[in-house]
């Protein structure tokens, strides 16, 4: 288990949040994916906790809710870091370095992919060709892409969004 996971184990969870959420939509149909996206929007993540509330409350199983989590690639059980850069690992991207980008990450960070930091402030994702292949090698931070990407670019990128609250 990782520190993170650790982390957001030992916090008490304020389910307050999260029944006024299921309140607004608790006699609608179809009030699942609502319910998730709003969930996940408060508390950055979807809590487990929160998975056995909407659980209950919209009486529907959790395996129900955890296979349209999965499906779903937008949900997350774990808290996420306030940048998520992704690494596109697509085959453009991999033929121009894509692979010693994502080592530099790595090794600035800490993490790998699919990793949070434990400060919560970066979580590293590899990713697929995100349609942006003319600028191979390419990452996004958030909404921001930057393209032709070498690793003196990719540390500078680091540096600049450590810098960042
Ligand atoms: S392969 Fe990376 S953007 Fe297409």
């Amino acid at each position: 288990m990782s520190n993170t996971q650790a982390q957001a184990e030992q916090e008490e969870i304020d389910l307050s949040q999260a029944n006024e959420i299921i309140d607004k939509y608790i006699n609608m149909k179809g009030a699942l994916m609502p319910v998730l996206q709003e969930v996940q929007e408060a508390y950055g993540y979807l809590p487990e906790d929160c998975v056995q509330l909407i659980a209950e409350r919209l009486n529907v199983y959790p395996s129900q809710i955890y296979g349209v989590m999965t499906f779903y690639a937008q949900f997350h059980l774990e808290p996420r870091g306030k940048y998520i850069i992704r690494v596109c690992m697509g085959t453009a991207c991999h033929v121009k370095g894509a692979g010693r980008i994502a080592d530099t990450l790595s090794n600035r960070l800490g993490i790998g992919h699919a990793e949070t930091t434990e400060d919560l402030k970066f979580t590293v994702e590899h990713v697929a060709c995100i349609g942006a292949c003319g600028m191979a090698p390419v990452i996004m931070v958030n909404d921001a892409t930057y393209g032709s990407m070498s690793v003196q670019k990719m540390e500078e990128v680091v540096k600049k969004y450590q810098g960042m609250d």
